[in-house]
Protein backbone atom coordinates (compact mmCIF):
# COMPACT_ATOMS: atom_id res chain seq x y z
CA UNK A 1 0.00 0.00 0.00
CA UNK A 2 1.38 3.38 -0.42
CA UNK A 3 1.37 6.37 1.57
CA UNK A 4 -1.71 7.36 3.75
CA UNK A 5 -3.96 9.44 2.36
CA UNK A 6 -5.03 11.63 6.07
CA UNK A 7 -6.42 15.18 7.37
CA UNK A 8 -3.54 16.79 9.34
CA UNK A 9 -5.33 20.12 9.75
CA UNK A 10 -9.12 21.09 9.75
CA UNK A 11 -9.70 25.48 10.84
CA UNK A 12 -13.19 26.12 10.08
CA UNK A 13 -14.70 29.36 10.60
CA UNK A 14 -18.58 30.27 10.61
CA UNK A 15 -19.13 26.78 10.06
CA UNK A 16 -22.16 25.16 11.92
CA UNK A 17 -21.75 26.03 15.57
CA UNK A 18 -18.35 26.65 14.73
CA UNK A 19 -17.37 30.29 15.28
CA UNK A 20 -13.47 29.52 14.61
CA UNK A 21 -12.38 26.00 15.57
CA UNK A 22 -8.94 24.46 14.48
CA UNK A 23 -7.83 20.90 15.07
CA UNK A 24 -4.51 19.34 14.59
CA UNK A 25 -4.19 15.55 13.08
CA UNK A 26 -1.59 13.01 13.42
CA UNK A 27 -2.47 10.56 10.66
CA UNK A 28 -4.45 8.13 13.17
CA UNK A 29 -7.90 7.83 12.93
CA UNK A 30 -9.75 10.27 15.03
CA UNK A 31 -12.68 9.23 17.25
CA UNK A 32 -14.91 12.69 18.35
CA UNK A 33 -16.70 12.15 21.53
CA UNK A 34 -19.50 14.56 23.39
CA UNK A 35 -22.96 15.54 24.08
CA UNK A 36 -26.06 15.52 21.40
CA UNK A 37 -25.73 18.81 20.03
CA UNK A 38 -21.73 19.32 20.83
CA UNK A 39 -21.29 19.73 17.09
CA UNK A 40 -19.64 16.04 15.93
CA UNK A 41 -21.55 15.76 12.80
CA UNK A 42 -20.91 19.24 11.51
CA UNK A 43 -17.18 17.96 11.73
CA UNK A 44 -17.73 15.47 9.68
CA UNK A 45 -19.84 17.08 7.56
CA UNK A 46 -16.89 19.67 6.95
CA UNK A 47 -14.81 16.89 6.15
CA UNK A 48 -17.53 16.09 3.54
CA UNK A 49 -17.01 19.35 1.92
CA UNK A 50 -13.65 18.26 0.62
CA UNK A 51 -15.47 15.90 -1.94
CA UNK A 52 -17.43 17.45 -4.77
CA UNK A 53 -21.14 18.36 -4.08
CA UNK A 54 -23.29 19.73 -0.53
CA UNK A 55 -21.62 17.30 2.00
CA UNK A 56 -23.41 14.61 3.92
CA UNK A 57 -26.36 16.88 4.50
CA UNK A 58 -26.89 17.69 1.25
CA UNK A 59 -27.40 21.28 2.77
CA UNK A 60 -28.09 24.76 1.69
CA UNK A 61 -25.02 27.24 2.00
CA UNK A 62 -26.71 29.50 3.83
CA UNK A 63 -27.68 26.88 6.71
CA UNK A 64 -23.84 25.70 7.19
CA UNK A 65 -22.97 29.17 7.61
CA UNK A 66 -23.16 30.02 11.37
CA UNK A 67 -26.34 31.84 12.75
CA UNK A 68 -25.33 34.79 13.42
CA UNK A 69 -21.88 35.23 11.03
CA UNK A 70 -21.78 38.22 8.80
CA UNK A 71 -21.01 37.07 5.51
CA UNK A 72 -20.43 33.35 4.79
CA UNK A 73 -18.80 29.97 6.04
CA UNK A 74 -15.23 28.73 5.23
CA UNK A 75 -13.05 25.37 5.77
CA UNK A 76 -9.44 25.07 5.24
CA UNK A 77 -7.81 21.93 5.49
CA UNK A 78 -4.05 20.36 5.13
CA UNK A 79 -3.71 17.06 4.03
CA UNK A 80 -1.87 14.30 3.01
CA UNK A 81 -3.45 13.58 -0.55
CA UNK A 82 -2.95 11.48 -2.82
CA UNK A 83 -0.84 13.18 -4.94
CA UNK A 84 1.32 14.45 -1.89
CA UNK A 85 0.57 17.75 0.45
CA UNK A 86 -1.77 19.67 -0.30
CA UNK A 87 -3.81 22.73 1.47
CA UNK A 88 -7.85 22.93 0.35
CA UNK A 89 -9.87 26.05 1.18
CA UNK A 90 -13.54 26.02 0.43
CA UNK A 91 -16.14 28.27 1.64
CA UNK A 92 -18.98 30.30 0.41
CA UNK A 93 -20.23 33.88 0.72
CA UNK A 94 -23.88 33.42 1.36
CA UNK A 95 -24.85 37.21 1.51
CA UNK A 96 -25.37 36.69 -2.05
CA UNK A 97 -28.00 34.13 -2.31
CA UNK A 98 -27.54 31.86 -5.48
CA UNK A 99 -23.98 31.66 -4.78
CA UNK A 100 -21.73 28.92 -5.43
CA UNK A 101 -19.02 26.75 -3.05
CA UNK A 102 -15.46 28.78 -4.01
CA UNK A 103 -12.68 26.18 -3.81
CA UNK A 104 -8.78 26.62 -3.55
CA UNK A 105 -6.58 23.84 -4.35
CA UNK A 106 -2.66 24.78 -3.09
CA UNK A 107 -3.59 29.36 -3.27
CA UNK A 108 -5.36 28.12 -7.06
CA UNK A 109 -8.93 28.49 -7.67
CA UNK A 110 -9.86 25.10 -8.73
CA UNK A 111 -12.20 25.26 -12.17
CA UNK A 112 -14.76 22.85 -10.74
CA UNK A 113 -14.93 20.70 -7.55
CA UNK A 114 -14.64 17.16 -9.46
CA UNK A 115 -10.39 18.44 -8.56
CA UNK A 116 -10.61 17.58 -5.30
CA UNK A 117 -10.82 13.64 -6.68
CA UNK A 118 -7.06 14.04 -7.41
CA UNK A 119 -6.44 14.67 -3.96
CA UNK A 120 -8.69 12.70 -1.66
CA UNK A 121 -12.28 10.60 -1.71
CA UNK A 122 -14.40 10.72 1.27
CA UNK A 123 -17.21 8.33 1.91
CA UNK A 124 -19.72 8.55 4.75
CA UNK A 125 -22.29 7.02 6.79
CA UNK A 126 -24.88 8.36 8.89
CA UNK A 127 -27.77 7.55 11.20
CA UNK A 128 -29.69 9.28 8.12
CA UNK A 129 -29.36 6.82 6.13
CA UNK A 130 -30.66 4.20 8.43
CA UNK A 131 -34.03 4.36 6.38
CA UNK A 132 -32.16 3.72 2.58
CA UNK A 133 -33.68 0.31 2.23
CA UNK A 134 -37.19 1.39 3.36
CA UNK A 135 -37.38 4.85 1.79
CA UNK A 136 -37.71 6.02 -1.72
CA UNK A 137 -35.69 4.97 -4.89
CA UNK A 138 -34.36 8.78 -4.92
CA UNK A 139 -32.34 8.39 -2.12
CA UNK A 140 -30.60 4.83 -2.47
CA UNK A 141 -29.92 6.12 -6.27
CA UNK A 142 -28.14 9.17 -5.07
CA UNK A 143 -26.21 6.74 -2.82
CA UNK A 144 -25.37 4.58 -6.01
CA UNK A 145 -24.40 7.32 -7.29
CA UNK A 146 -21.97 8.49 -4.64
CA UNK A 147 -20.41 5.08 -4.91
CA UNK A 148 -19.98 5.16 -8.62
CA UNK A 149 -18.25 8.98 -8.25
CA UNK A 150 -15.99 8.21 -5.44
CA UNK A 151 -14.81 5.42 -8.35
CA UNK A 152 -15.13 7.48 -11.45
CA UNK A 153 -15.29 11.36 -10.88
CA UNK A 154 -16.50 12.30 -14.69
CA UNK A 155 -19.92 10.47 -12.87
CA UNK A 156 -21.74 13.56 -11.71
CA UNK A 157 -20.87 15.64 -14.98
CA UNK A 158 -22.81 13.08 -16.47
CA UNK A 159 -25.84 12.76 -14.65
CA UNK A 160 -25.92 16.35 -14.18
CA UNK A 161 -25.91 16.83 -18.32
CA UNK A 162 -28.02 14.35 -18.58
CA UNK A 163 -31.07 16.15 -16.23
CA UNK A 164 -30.50 19.19 -18.07
CA UNK A 165 -30.86 17.41 -21.27
CA UNK A 166 -34.15 16.12 -19.82
CA UNK A 167 -35.33 19.14 -18.41
CA UNK A 168 -35.19 21.05 -22.09
CA UNK A 169 -37.46 17.40 -24.02
CA UNK A 170 -40.07 17.96 -20.89
CA UNK A 171 -39.96 21.74 -21.52
CA UNK A 172 -40.68 21.13 -24.90
CA UNK A 173 -42.97 18.13 -24.68
CA UNK A 174 -44.91 20.63 -21.65
CA UNK A 175 -45.25 23.37 -24.01
CA UNK A 176 -46.96 21.10 -27.13
CA UNK A 177 -43.53 21.52 -29.14
CA UNK A 178 -43.02 18.35 -30.98
CA UNK A 179 -40.18 19.41 -33.36
CA UNK A 180 -38.96 16.07 -34.23
CA UNK A 181 -35.67 17.38 -35.20
CA UNK A 182 -35.32 19.03 -32.15
CA UNK A 183 -36.62 16.84 -30.05
CA UNK A 184 -34.38 13.49 -31.67
CA UNK A 185 -31.29 15.84 -31.00
CA UNK A 186 -31.84 15.78 -27.59
CA UNK A 187 -32.80 12.26 -27.21
CA UNK A 188 -29.66 11.27 -28.88
CA UNK A 189 -28.03 13.19 -25.98
CA UNK A 190 -30.03 11.64 -23.25
CA UNK A 191 -29.38 8.36 -24.73
CA UNK A 192 -25.67 8.83 -25.36
CA UNK A 193 -25.27 10.18 -21.98
CA UNK A 194 -28.11 7.81 -19.94
CA UNK A 195 -26.74 4.83 -21.31
CA UNK A 196 -22.91 5.67 -19.94
CA UNK A 197 -24.67 6.44 -16.70
CA UNK A 198 -26.08 3.01 -16.56
CA UNK A 199 -23.67 1.10 -17.33
CA UNK A 200 -21.33 3.56 -15.02
CA UNK A 201 -23.26 1.55 -12.22
CA UNK A 202 -23.56 -1.59 -13.52
CA UNK A 203 -19.90 -1.64 -13.72
CA UNK A 204 -19.34 0.04 -10.44
CA UNK A 205 -22.12 -2.89 -8.98
CA UNK A 206 -20.29 -5.74 -10.60
CA UNK A 207 -16.21 -4.80 -9.26
CA UNK A 208 -18.26 -4.72 -5.91
CA UNK A 209 -19.73 -7.34 -6.16
CA UNK A 210 -16.96 -9.05 -6.98
CA UNK A 211 -15.02 -8.16 -4.11
CA UNK A 212 -17.47 -8.76 -1.40
CA UNK A 213 -17.79 -12.40 -2.73
CA UNK A 214 -13.99 -12.31 -2.04
CA UNK A 215 -14.08 -10.77 1.16
CA UNK A 216 -17.67 -12.58 2.05
CA UNK A 217 -15.84 -15.42 4.53
CA UNK A 218 -13.45 -13.31 6.82
CA UNK A 219 -16.25 -9.96 6.91
CA UNK A 220 -18.07 -9.77 10.22
CA UNK A 221 -21.06 -8.22 8.49
CA UNK A 222 -23.36 -9.73 6.28
CA UNK A 223 -22.75 -9.59 2.98
CA UNK A 224 -25.23 -7.53 0.20
CA UNK A 225 -26.50 -9.26 -3.07
CA UNK A 226 -26.39 -5.74 -5.62
CA UNK A 227 -28.64 -5.53 -8.83
CA UNK A 228 -30.04 -2.73 -10.72
CA UNK A 229 -33.82 -2.42 -11.92
CA UNK A 230 -35.75 0.10 -13.32
CA UNK A 231 -33.83 0.91 -16.88
CA UNK A 232 -32.78 -1.39 -19.09
CA UNK A 233 -32.87 -4.52 -16.85
CA UNK A 234 -30.58 -7.17 -17.88
CA UNK A 235 -29.56 -5.75 -21.46
CA UNK A 236 -26.51 -4.53 -20.37
CA UNK A 237 -24.23 -7.12 -21.84
CA UNK A 238 -25.27 -5.45 -25.33
CA UNK A 239 -22.62 -3.37 -26.57
CA UNK A 240 -23.75 0.72 -25.26
CA UNK A 241 -24.24 1.73 -29.25
CA UNK A 242 -27.29 -0.52 -29.35
CA UNK A 243 -28.20 0.45 -26.30
CA UNK A 244 -28.32 4.05 -26.85
CA UNK A 245 -30.33 2.87 -30.23
CA UNK A 246 -32.85 1.75 -28.21
CA UNK A 247 -32.85 4.52 -25.59
CA UNK A 248 -33.24 6.88 -28.03
CA UNK A 249 -36.10 4.78 -30.09
CA UNK A 250 -38.26 4.19 -26.69
CA UNK A 251 -37.46 8.32 -25.81
CA UNK A 252 -39.22 9.00 -29.64
CA UNK A 253 -41.95 6.34 -29.18
CA UNK A 254 -43.36 7.53 -25.62
CA UNK A 255 -43.71 11.42 -26.03
CA UNK A 256 -47.55 11.80 -26.55
CA UNK A 257 -47.03 9.68 -23.21
CA UNK A 258 -44.67 11.96 -21.55
CA UNK A 259 -46.02 14.86 -22.25
CA UNK A 260 -49.05 14.04 -20.54
CA UNK A 261 -46.93 12.54 -17.48
CA UNK A 262 -45.62 15.54 -17.79
CA UNK A 263 -42.20 14.09 -17.12
CA UNK A 264 -40.05 11.50 -19.05
CA UNK A 265 -40.76 8.24 -18.04
CA UNK A 266 -37.85 6.35 -18.51
CA UNK A 267 -34.58 6.23 -18.03
CA UNK A 268 -31.61 6.17 -15.56
CA UNK A 269 -33.48 8.43 -13.32
CA UNK A 270 -36.17 5.68 -12.59
CA UNK A 271 -33.65 3.06 -11.81
CA UNK A 272 -32.99 1.65 -8.33
CA UNK A 273 -30.65 -0.28 -6.48
CA UNK A 274 -32.03 -3.54 -5.04
CA UNK A 275 -29.93 -4.91 -1.81
CA UNK A 276 -30.63 -8.58 -0.93
CA UNK A 277 -29.46 -9.89 2.41
CA UNK A 278 -27.32 -12.91 1.00
CA UNK A 279 -26.91 -15.17 4.15
CA UNK A 280 -30.63 -14.49 5.09
CA UNK A 281 -31.78 -14.56 1.45
CA UNK A 282 -33.93 -11.85 2.46
CA UNK A 283 -34.91 -8.65 0.59
CA UNK A 284 -32.85 -5.68 3.06
CA UNK A 285 -36.23 -3.73 3.35
CA UNK A 286 -37.39 -6.78 5.16
CA UNK A 287 -34.65 -7.10 7.23
CA UNK A 288 -34.55 -6.01 10.91
CA UNK A 289 -33.39 -2.66 11.55
CA UNK A 290 -30.16 -4.10 12.97
CA UNK A 291 -29.67 -6.21 10.16
CA UNK A 292 -30.01 -3.21 7.52
CA UNK A 293 -27.53 -1.38 9.47
CA UNK A 294 -24.79 -4.41 9.67
CA UNK A 295 -25.53 -4.97 5.61
CA UNK A 296 -25.07 -0.65 5.41
CA UNK A 297 -22.08 -1.08 7.66
CA UNK A 298 -20.27 -3.95 5.28
CA UNK A 299 -21.49 -2.13 1.97
CA UNK A 300 -19.14 1.02 3.20
CA UNK A 301 -16.68 -0.78 3.89
CA UNK A 302 -16.53 -2.96 1.02
CA UNK A 303 -16.70 0.03 -1.07
CA UNK A 304 -14.15 1.60 0.82
CA UNK A 305 -11.89 -1.77 -0.09
CA UNK A 306 -12.84 -1.29 -3.74
CA UNK A 307 -11.48 2.09 -3.73
CA UNK A 308 -8.21 1.69 -2.27
CA UNK A 309 -8.06 -1.25 -4.69
CA UNK A 310 -8.42 0.68 -7.55
CA UNK A 311 -7.31 4.70 -6.77
CA UNK A 312 -4.34 2.82 -4.42
CA UNK A 313 -5.54 4.89 -1.40
CA UNK A 314 -7.44 4.02 0.97
CA UNK A 315 -10.50 6.82 1.13
CA UNK A 316 -11.09 9.00 4.37
CA UNK A 317 -14.09 7.75 5.84
CA UNK A 318 -16.74 9.57 8.41
CA UNK A 319 -18.45 7.27 10.08
CA UNK A 320 -21.21 8.80 12.35
CA UNK A 321 -22.87 7.02 15.40
CA UNK A 322 -20.96 3.89 14.22
CA UNK A 323 -20.29 2.25 17.65
CA UNK A 324 -24.07 2.50 18.62
CA UNK A 325 -26.34 -0.62 18.77
CA UNK A 326 -23.36 -3.01 18.14
CA UNK A 327 -22.07 -5.44 20.97
CA UNK A 328 -18.71 -4.97 22.11
CA UNK A 329 -17.36 -8.17 19.90
CA UNK A 330 -18.81 -6.89 16.50
CA UNK A 331 -17.49 -3.22 17.87
CA UNK A 332 -13.61 -5.03 17.68
CA UNK A 333 -14.07 -6.55 14.88
CA UNK A 334 -15.61 -3.30 13.03
CA UNK A 335 -12.37 -1.40 14.17
CA UNK A 336 -9.90 -3.99 12.91
CA UNK A 337 -12.16 -3.99 9.65
CA UNK A 338 -11.60 -0.19 9.06
CA UNK A 339 -7.76 -0.12 10.43
CA UNK A 340 -6.94 -2.54 7.89
CA UNK A 341 -8.02 -0.83 5.20
CA UNK A 342 -4.63 1.89 5.58
CA UNK A 343 -7.04 5.21 5.64
CA UNK A 344 -8.27 7.73 7.81
CA UNK A 345 -11.14 7.33 9.82
CA UNK A 346 -13.58 10.07 11.42
CA UNK A 347 -16.25 8.27 14.43
CA UNK A 348 -17.82 9.85 16.75
CA UNK A 349 -20.02 8.35 19.55
CA UNK A 350 -21.40 10.00 22.51
CA UNK A 351 -19.53 8.04 24.77
CA UNK A 352 -15.09 6.97 24.53
CA UNK A 353 -15.44 3.96 26.50
CA UNK A 354 -17.48 2.69 23.22
CA UNK A 355 -13.91 3.15 21.33
CA UNK A 356 -11.67 1.83 23.78
CA UNK A 357 -10.72 -1.28 21.33
CA UNK A 358 -9.18 1.31 19.14
CA UNK A 359 -6.51 1.75 21.99
CA UNK A 360 -3.48 3.75 20.26
CA UNK A 361 -4.76 3.37 16.72
CA UNK A 362 -6.87 6.56 17.32
CA UNK A 363 -6.91 10.25 18.37
CA UNK A 364 -9.42 11.25 21.27
CA UNK A 365 -10.79 14.18 20.61
CA UNK A 366 -13.79 15.54 22.94
CA UNK A 367 -16.29 18.11 21.20
CA UNK A 368 -18.40 20.39 23.49
CA UNK A 369 -21.06 23.39 21.99
CA UNK A 370 -18.92 24.14 19.14
CA UNK A 371 -15.08 24.10 20.58
CA UNK A 372 -12.95 20.66 20.49
CA UNK A 373 -10.29 20.08 22.93
CA UNK A 374 -7.93 16.43 24.06
N1 LIG B 1 -25.93 27.28 10.90
C1 LIG B 1 -25.82 27.00 12.22
N2 LIG B 1 -25.41 27.95 13.09
C2 LIG B 1 -25.28 27.68 14.39
N3 LIG B 1 -25.54 26.48 14.95
C3 LIG B 1 -25.95 25.50 14.12
C4 LIG B 1 -26.10 25.71 12.73
N4 LIG B 1 -26.52 24.55 12.16
C5 LIG B 1 -26.62 23.66 13.16
N5 LIG B 1 -26.28 24.22 14.36
C6 LIG B 1 -26.23 23.59 15.67
O1 LIG B 1 -25.19 22.67 15.74
C7 LIG B 1 -25.43 21.84 16.85
C8 LIG B 1 -24.65 20.56 16.78
O2 LIG B 1 -25.05 19.78 15.73
P1 LIG B 1 -24.42 18.33 15.44
O3 LIG B 1 -23.05 18.44 14.92
O4 LIG B 1 -25.40 17.64 14.58
O5 LIG B 1 -24.39 17.65 16.89
P2 LIG B 1 -23.89 16.21 17.32
O6 LIG B 1 -22.68 16.41 18.18
O7 LIG B 1 -25.02 15.62 18.11
O8 LIG B 1 -23.58 15.43 16.10
C9 LIG B 1 -26.93 21.77 16.99
O9 LIG B 1 -27.30 22.17 18.28
C10 LIG B 1 -27.46 22.79 15.97
O10 LIG B 1 -28.47 23.59 16.48
MG1 LIG C 1 -24.59 13.83 15.31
Amino acid sequence: MPHKVFLSRLKLTDFRNYAAVSLDMDGRHVVLTGDNGAGKTNLMEAVSFLSPGRGLRRAAYSDVTRVGASAGFSIFAELEGMEGGVEIGTGADTTDENTARKLRINGTTAKTADELTDHLRVLWLTPSMDGLFTGGSSDRRRFLDRLVLSLDPAHGRRASDFERAMRSRNKLLDEGRFDPSWLSGIEQQMASLGIAMALARQEMLGLLTRLIEETRETSPFPSAALALSGFMDGQFARPAVDLEDDYAAMLADSRYRDAAAGRTLDGPHRADLLVRHREKQMEAERCSTGEQKALLVGLILAHAKLVANLTGHAPVLLLDEIAAHLDEGRRAALFDLIDSLGGQAFMTGTDRSMFSALGERAQFLTVSDGHVGE
